[in-house]
C-alpha cells in the first residue's frame, strides 16, 4: 500500500521545474499546492513600488512586515491569484524586472523571517505541497518527503524563455536569462540566511532528461 506524505517539501534551482511538477503533484494528491518563491517576488514587487530601489534592507524589511499578501488557489484554471493589500498583483510577479531584484529582498533575514512564520503556518495544516528553496531544511524540516529538483543552468534557462515566449514576454534573450539564471543561483546558494540547498534526507532529482509528468511520476515512485 502506498504511504502518502502529509507534507511534501520540494526545494530546488530557479526553473528547475519545481513548480510544474509541484502542481502535477498536489492536483493528483487532492493537496494544496503553495509556491512560497510567489511570497519572495510579491515582496520584492511591493517593496520596489513604494521605493522604486531595494537596497536599503532596513526600509525593504519594514514594507514586507506590513505588508498584506493573499493567495487565492483558483482551482478551475489552475493559477494562484495574488493580492497585494487587496490589488491583484499575480501577472506581474514574473516579469524581468522582479527576476531582478527577487534574490536581493529573499536575502534580508527580516523579510525571510516575516514570510517563513506565514509559510510554516500553512504547512501545519499538512496535505501540502510546498515549493521554494529553504523548505525541506527550514520552513518544514520534518516534512516526510523532501524533494530536490536540478537541472543544468542551459535547460533551466531554455525553459524560462519558451515558458516568457508563450506567455508573450519577449523581451529577454535566452543569454539575458542564462546569465539572470546563474545570478540567481549563486545569490541563493551563498546567502548566510537558509541558503539554497538540499536537505540532508532530500531526494536528488537531475531534471534535464524528462519532462514534468516523468518527473512527478518518480516522485510518486519513491511513495512505494
Ligand atoms: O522560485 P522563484 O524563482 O519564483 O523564486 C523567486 C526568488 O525567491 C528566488 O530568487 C529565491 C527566492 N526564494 C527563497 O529565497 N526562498 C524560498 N522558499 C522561495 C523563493
Amino acid at each position: 500500500m502506498k504511504k502518502i506524505p502529509n507534507q511534501i517539501a520540494m526545494d530546488g534551482t530557479a526553473a528547475s521545474g519545481k513548480t510544474t511538477v509541484g502542481k502535477i503533484v498536489a492536483e493528483k494528491l487532492d493537496y494544496l499546492f503553495f509556491d512560497t518563491g510567489i511570497m519572495y517576488r510579491v515582496a520584492a514587487y511591493g517593496a520596489n513600488q513604494k521605493l522604486h530601489d531595494v537596497s536599503d534592507e532596513a526600509k525593504v524589511s519594514e514594507i514586507v512586515e506590513n505588508m498584506n499578501i493573499e493567495l487565492q488557489n483558483d482551482s478551475v484554471h489552475g493559477v494562484t491569484n495574488v493580492l497585494l493589500d487587496g490589488q491583484n498583483i499575480t501577472d506581474r510577479l514574473h516579469m524581468p524586472e522582479v527576476d531582478k531584484i527577487v534574490s536581493t529582498v529573499a536575502a534580508y533575514p527580516a523579510v525571510r523571517d516575516a514570510l517563513t512564520k506565514q509559510q510554516r503556518r500553512i504547512g501545519l495544516q499538512g496535505r501540502v505541497v510546498m515549493v521554494g528553496r529553504d523548505i525541506g531544511t527550514v520552513v518544514m524540516p520534518d516534512a516526510e518527503m523532501k524533494i530536490y529538483l536540478e537541472a543544468s543552468p542551459e535547460t533551466r534557462a531554455k525553459r524560462r524563455y519558451l515558458e516568457n515566449l508563450s506567455n508573450h514576454i519577449e523581451s529577454e534573450t535566452y543569454e539575458m536569462i542564462l546569465a539572470d539564471i546563474i545570478k540567481r543561483d549563486k545569490d541563493d546558494r551563498e546567502r548566510t540566511v537558509a541558503p539554497l540547498k538540499p536537505a540532508d534526507d532530500a531526494v536528488i532529482i537531475h531534471t534535464d532528461e524528462y519532462t514534468a509528468v516523468e518527473v512527478a511520476q518518480k516522485i510518486f515512485d519513491l511513495m512505494g
